[in-house]
Formats: structure tokens, sequence, C-alpha cells
């Protein structure tokens, strides 16, 4: 038996900014903000809180594993934006969740978080023996962007996924490779307490780059062919990178998920995110094989083939 996907959950904000609504901020226009990114909206988080999101995204997960908070072995959060200093938000969720049993910690990999964390859950049930690990991937960028610089403020989003990464289910986990690069952080950062900053174009090569190797090296790996692919689902920063990868990847954009125009950029929360929304939306079914891939701060990225 293989380790599944077993729920899928997400939440997104109530409140809706537009690319309207940022002409009104700074000088930037819908037509740059749609041409440069495909992104039309974004939600900002003005009512609910970080923990607030993963909450709701987690409840959903759980709901659709039929698991209680009770039979959760480990909380692993994927986040840049935790709610506090210290303890985790995991911690935090734990408590939201009246969950009594197991261990919560988060980790700290920007947009390739979700991956990160699917890696650790894997690495929990098959080398420690723990049954159910719900991984969650939340953002509440809203409150590390600048909203006076138009090169970053037009990118990003609130909202947050989670998923029940069980050790009963048809699912499994193929093959997955994981990288990351110290030496480039100062491409995409933010201090403690301070603002986004981000060196655009050079990333957005990296990117693409980046993204279209760790794919190939995963189906080598699984030894599958980009032919088998039933769903393809990136990291949601930029339709283009998406479009570019997609490309070079010889995948057919019909395979490829997209819900960027309404999101935009939410980090660690924007795979599974779009994870739930395909499968509410029918795209995403048991047994589909699924290729997931994101990059993003440290810089980390990886690649994460999956049958559903
Ligand atoms: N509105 C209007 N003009 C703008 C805006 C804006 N919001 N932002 C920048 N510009 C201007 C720039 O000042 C520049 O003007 P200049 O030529 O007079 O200097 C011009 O538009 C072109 O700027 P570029 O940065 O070259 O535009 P580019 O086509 O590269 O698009 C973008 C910028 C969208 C940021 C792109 O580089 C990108 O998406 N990069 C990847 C960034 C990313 O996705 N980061 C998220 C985290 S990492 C990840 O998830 C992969």
């Amino acid at each position: 038996m293989g380790i599944t996907l077993q729920g899928l959950g997400y939440y997104v904000p109530e409140d809706v900014l537009t690319n309207f609504d940022l002409e009104k901020m700074v000088d930037t226009s819908d037509e740059w903000i749609v041409t440069r990114t495909g992104i039309k909206e974004r939600r900002i988080a003005k009512k609910e809180s970080l923990l607030d999101m993963a909450e709701k995204a987690s409840r959903m997960a759980l709901d659709m594993a039929k698991i209680s908070p009770q039979d959760i072995d480990a909380i692993v959060f994927a986040t840049i934006t935790p709610e506090l200093g210290f303890p985790a938000s995991a911690c935090l969720l734990q408590g939201k969740l009246e969950c009594k049993r197991g261990f919560a910690f988060d980790i700290s990999a920007a947009c390739s978080g979700f991956l990160y964390g699917l890696e650790v859950a894997k690495g929990l049930i098959e080398g420690n023996g723990l049954k159910k690990v719900l991984l969650v991937g939340a953002e509440k960028l809203s409150d590390i962007v600048n909203w006076q610089d138009r090169s970053t403020c037009v990118l990003f989003g609130d909202g947050a996924g989670a998923v029940v990464v069980s050790n009963e289910g048809e699912g499994e986990i193929l093959a997955s490779v994981m990288r990351s690069d110290g030496n480039a952080w100062e491409i995409l950062y933010a201090e403690r307490c301070g603002y986004i900053n981000m060196k655009g174009r050079e990333l957005f090569k990296l990117a693409v780059r980046s993204m279209e190797e760790v794919c190939l090296e995963v189906l080598q790996k699984a030894g599958l062919s980009v032919e088998q692919i039933d769903l393809f689902v990136p990291h949601q920063a930029n339709i283009r990178i998406m479009e570019a990868l997609a490309e070079r990847l010889n995948i057919s954009m019909e395979k490829v998920y997209s819900n960027i125009h309404k999101y935009g950029n939410t980090s660690a929360a924007s795979i599974p995110i779009a994870l739930t929304e395909a499968y509410l939306e029918g795209r995403l079914k048991r047994g589909d094989l699924v290729l997931m891939t994101a990059m993003g701060g440290g810089l980390t990225w990886g690649a994460t083939l999956i049958r559903f």
C-alpha cells in the first residue's frame, strides 16, 4: 500500500483585491498585470488570520479523509508568514483543532514549502511508522508585501491549503526530487519583519530552467514519460512561467491546472489550493498521475510525482 493524499482542503479569504483596485494604489494597469502574469485578482485576509485560514482548510481535508483531529499523528505546517515568532503555527493549529496527540512543527521553504512538506510527511510515515500526517501550506503574504512597490505587490495573495497524507489508500508518491541553493538567496527574500525583495527577471529565467530540470529528473526516476501525466500542477507564480515550462516539457496546456487569475501567488498554499480545486472541478480523479513542481525563496525548488 502506498502513501495517499486521503483528504484535500482549501480556504481563501473573502476580500478580493482586483487589478483595478491596484491601479488606484500604485502606478500600474490591469493590462500590464494580466499580460505579464495572468493575474486578475487576489484574495487578501482582512478578517481572517493565518490560523483561521489554516483551520478551515484543515477541517475540509479532515472531512474528506473522514478522520477526526484525534487521528492525526503529526502536523507539518509550511509557511513563511508564521502567526507568531514562536511557537510554531503548527502547534497553534493543533490547539485550534483541539488535537490532543501527536506532534507539530513548521517548515520554511517559501513557494516550495508544500512539496518539501510532502517529502517530510512521506518520511514520517515510511520511516517513523506514522499513519496520518496533516500537511498545511498557508500564507498571509499581504503582511510582508510592500504595497507601494508595484514590482511585487501585484503578484501575491493570501490563502491556505491542506492535505491528509495517509498510509491507507490506493494512491502513491512515486518519486520526488528536492533542491535548494543558498548561494542565490538574495534573489528573493524578506528581512525579519520586512518586506519581500525580488529580482523578478532573474527569477523568471531560473524558475523555468530549474523546474524543467527537476520535472524531467522525477519522471526519469519513476520510469515514466511525460505523455503519461494526467494533470500538471505547477506552483502558481506566473502564467508565463507555467506556459514556458509546459512548452519545454511538451505538456499540453489542457493538462496544466491554473487558478492564478483568481488568487495570484500564494506561496506554500498554491499547490494544495490548486489540487483541491482541480478535484472539486472533476479535473483530478483517483488513479490520475499528477506531476507537481515549485520554486521559491531560498532558493528552493522541487518536483513530486504522485498517483492520486
Ligand atoms: N506595473 C507596471 N509596470 C511595472 C510593474 C507594474 N506592476 N512592475 C514593473 N513594471 C515595469 C518595470 O519598472 C519595468 O520598467 P522599465 O523597463 O521602465 O524599467 C518594466 O515594467 C518591465 O519590468 P520587468 O521586470 O522586466 O518585467 P517582466 O516582464 O520581467 O515581468 C515579473 C515582471 C512579472 C515580476 C516577472 O519577471 C516575473 O514574474 N518573475 C518571476 C517572479 C515570481 O514569480 N516571483 C514569485 C516567487 S518565485 C516563484 O514563485 C517562481
